[in-house]
This record gives C-alpha cells, sequence and structure tokens, in this order.
C-alpha cells in the first residue's frame, strides 16, 4: 500500500468487512464508505448483490479497456432476475428488445457502433446547440418571476428528454411520458423492485416498446434527418448491415441512455456548485470556467456510480482470483475519487487540473458515445443558470433523495431560491 493510502486508512474509521458494509442502493453514504474501503479494499464481495465491487481506479481502468477477458453483456440485465412470469408476458407482447451496444460483445458491437458513431458525434450534436440554448431558456423564463423553484422539476427531469427527441425527429410526444416510462426502466433493471412494480413496470416496458417500434415505421415512410431515419439508410434492407430490430433496439437504447443520465448530472453537478458557494461565484464571475466544472461535477459526484461486467474467464483483478462467470461491479464513483490519481479527492474544486480524467463515461471500446451530448447540455445549462441566476442558492434544511439503483445517481429534487 503506498504512504498515501495508508496515511487515509488510519486517518480514517478502519472498514471491518466491506462486503457486509456496502449497501449498493444506498447513495447517501456511498462516498463515505468508499472513502474507506479504498485504501484497505481494492477489491470485495458484495453480499447483497453478488458482485465483486472493484474500488480503484487503474483496476476499473483495466477492467474496462479489456474486453478480451470482460464481457459487457451483463450491463443491463436485471440485477435482481425477473420472473418467468413477466418474461412471458413480455414475450406475449412482442417485446423483442435486443443487445445491441452497451451490452454486447465484438463483433457484433464493433459493426453496430461504427454505423451509430457515424451519427452520435460531436458535430452532430453541434448542430442543435442553438436549439438547446432556445429550450433551456424557455424553461428558464417560465420559473424567472418565482422567488423558489425545484430545479429537477422545473427543467433538469425534462431539458434532456427533448434534447433526444431532437435527435428522433420526435416532435409532440410528453417528454414526461418518456421520463417516467425510463425511470420505470431503471428500476426494474438496476433497481430492487417489488412484485407488483415489475408487473405494473412490465406493461410499461411493453408500450414503450411499442412506441419505439411505432417510431421506426413512421420514419420508414417519412424519413427525416433524425438518427432513425439516418440508420434505417445505412442498412439500406440489408440484415447484415443492421436489421430492423437491431434500429429498434439502438432507438430504444437512446431513449434511455440519452437523458436519464444527464437529468441526473445535471442536479449533482448544480448541487454541488450550490454547496460550495464560492465555486458557484467563480462561474458568474469567469464563465470560461464553465467546461472544466462540468468535469469536476461528473468526477465528484458521477451520475453513473457503478457499471457491469463479467469475467469471460479465470481472472486476477487487484490480486483477487475470480473465475470464468464472475460479476464484477465496477465503482466509477470510488474510482473517480482515488487519492492514487486526484490530489485532495475528496474535495470538490472547479478548477481542477485532471477533472477531465473522471470514468463517468466508462473507457474502451464502450465510452459513451453520448459524452460529448451530455457536456454540451450541461455546459448550457450551467451557463444560462450563473447568468440568468447569479444569486441563487439552495434552500437550506432539504433532504436530498436520491435514486434507489446500483448504477444510478441524482437527486429527485433541488429547491433553490432563485434570487439568493
Ligand atoms: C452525464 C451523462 C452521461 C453519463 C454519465 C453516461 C455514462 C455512460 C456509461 C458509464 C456508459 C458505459 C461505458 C462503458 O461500458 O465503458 C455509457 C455508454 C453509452 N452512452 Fe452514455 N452517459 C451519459 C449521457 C449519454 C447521452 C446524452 C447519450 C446519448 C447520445 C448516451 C449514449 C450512450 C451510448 C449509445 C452508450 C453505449 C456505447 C457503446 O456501448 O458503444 N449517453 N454512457
Amino acid at each position: 500500500m503506498s504512504d498515501d493510502r495508508l496515511a487515509t486508512a488510519v486517518a480514517t474509521c478502519p472498514i471491518q468487512s466491506p462486503g457486509r458494509e456496502y449497501a449498493a442502493f444506498e447513495h447517501e453514504p456511498m462516498y463515505e464508505f468508499f472513502s474507506r474501503a479504498r485504501p484497505v479494499a481494492p477489491i470485495f464481495h458484495s453480499e447483497e448483490i453478488g458482485y465483486w465491487v472493484v474500488t480503484r481506479r487503474d483496476d476499473a481502468l483495466n477492467i474496462l479497456r479489456d474486453h478480451a477477458h470482460f464481457s459487457a453483456e451483463i450491463a443491463t440485465q436485471p440485477v435482481q432476475p425477473w420472473p418467468r412470469k413477466i418474461l412471458a408476458y413480455l414475450q406475449d407482447r412482442d417485446f423483442t428488445n435486443e443487445a445491441v451496444q452497451v451490452a454486447c460483445d465484438p463483433p457484433r458491437h464493433t459493426r453496430i457502433r461504427q454505423i451509430a458513431a457515424r451519427f452520435l458525434n460531436i458535430r452532430q450534436f453541434s448542430l442543435h446547440e442553438d436549439q438547446f440554448r432556445q429550450l433551456v431558456t424557455a424553461y428558464l423564463d417560465r420559473i424567472a418571476g418565482q422567488s423558489e423553484a425545484d430545479l429537477v422539476d422545473a427543467i433538469f427531469y425534462e431539458f434532456p428528454a427533448q434534447v433526444v427527441f431532437l435527435l428522433l425527429g420526435e416532435t409532440g410526444f410528453d417528454p414526461r411520458k418518456i421520463k417516467r416510462w425510463g425511470d420505470l426502466r431503471l428500476n426494474m433493471i438496476w433497481g430492487k423492485p417489488t412484485t407488483a412494480e415489475l408487473e405494473a413496470g412490465a406493461r410499461d416496458l411493453a408500450d414503450f416498446w411499442d412506441y419505439t417500434v411505432n417510431l421506426v415505421e413512421a420514419r420508414k415512410k417519412d424519413p427525416g434527418d433524425d438518427y432513425p431515419s439516418f440508420l434505417l439508410a445505412r442498412r439500406a434492407g440489408d440484415d447484415s448491415i443492421l436489421t430492423e430490430n437491431e434500429i429498434r433496439s439502438l432507438v430504444f437504447g437512446l431513449l434511455l441512455a440519452g437523458h436519464e443520465t444527464t437529468t441526473n448530472a445535471a442536479g449533482n453537478i448544480t448541487l454541488e456548485l450550490l454547496r460550495h458557494p464560492q465555486q458557484w461565484r467563480r462561474l458568474v464571475a469567469d464563465p470560461s470556467l464553465i467546461p472544466n466544472a462540468v468535469e469536476e461535477g461528473l468526477r465528484y459526484a458521477s451520475s453513473v456510480v457503478a457499471w457491469r461486467r463479467t469475467a469471460r474467464e479465470d481472472v486476477v483483478v487487484a490480486g483477487q482470483a475470480l473465475p470464468k462467470g464472475s460479476k464484477i461491479l465496477i465503482a466509477l464513483a470510488s474510482a473517480n475519487r482515488d487519492e492514487a490519481h486526484f490530489d485532495g479527492p475528496e474535495a470538490f474544486d472547479v478548477q481542477r487540473g485532471n477533472a477531465r480524467d473522471h470514468l463517468s463515461f466508462g473507457n474502451g471500446i464502450h465510452a459513451c458515445l453520448g459524452a460529448p451530448l451530455a457536456r454540451l447540455e450541461l455546459r448550457i445549462l450551467v451557463e444560462e443558470l450563473t447568468r440568468r441566476f447569479p444569486n441563487m442558492n439552495l434552500l437550506a434544511d432539504q433532504p436530498i433523495e436520491w435514486t434507489r439503483t446500483i448504477s444510478f445517481r441524482g437527486p429527485d429534487k433541488l429547491w433553490v431560491r432563485l434570487h439568493g
């Protein structure tokens, strides 16, 4: 153990049994737990979820980059397997979503990502920058006359869904419906749903799929300059390029990946900026600091706190032998505060030199394709919030409720006093 790590381990309360103490679905104590676990336990087994949890940045990076030894297929599988009744219901409803991107391995992943990346890239995203800013401005106009607002409800919840609609060429559909479907999907896959929640969720999941199928059908009849139309044109009727069901699955994937993470990231970053008013004032005084503040927000309070892989063969991770098939949870939130890489990692510093080294967007062949879009959205949000409401502050004593899943973290509400 390095001197730094040892000093941290000694200075903080030693951890007896990280595997038992780790609360995979609880986000309030998470950072404090990892600050104690990381120095002494680079890997431990979580009894609650049956995963090996990796806590340090180097090990996390090695796993993310090594797709030969670690499979991504588990990435979107339910943490708690669904009962047969639910699977049968989904089959009856023609729910044929398949793993096409974040949860598939090469060579399939390579074929599909190469095509998707020709649309999901900074050049394409930047075409919409003015529209994104207009959307943000319109949302902020609506609350400007109020003294207080819940920013999640007022803007962070809907705005990223509206951005995805722009990419999909979708107009007139209720963003709250997509968000509600998305929330249910997160709970069903990454959460701890009750049987009643699973049954209701399965109905909604099938409705969500039907909506996606209809959207792709509509673009077949009337193509535009949007993502589904682009994919259909690339396919040009050739299943060896992309099948129609792969296209539906790609669109279905974007309808979750494209907004849930950004909604949470907007909440997390704004919360930390307002918890550190000096840093907020720095951005008000010098907006050129905002892009780095976004990176620091993603590092310090990531909206994706953990991501999954399985061992494709017997491997050794952080000195621990893991048999083939072992399930691994890469604690991105912990890696992002690894003292071996970040100086004073528990401090939130918008001018941190290496903030962008965070792993919140993953790494390797699956590195987030939407990262440039998320960065753009978050930059615009912080620019407009600091410009319109320079004296904004947090409403005191509000309990922060976090989403309850193993992977996604963000505040459900964020009450602020808009004009100080
Ligand atoms: C702050 C917001 C976001 C965060 C924290 C985030 C995080 C992630 C993470 C952790 C992965 C998995 C990486 C890996 O396995 O190594 C991922 C993959 C992905 N994300 Fe994001 N994401 C965000 C926003 C977005 C947006 C806005 C889009 C929409 C364009 C998007 C689309 C994707 C896609 C398509 C993949 C799959 C890439 C692949 O497997 O080849 N993400 N993201």
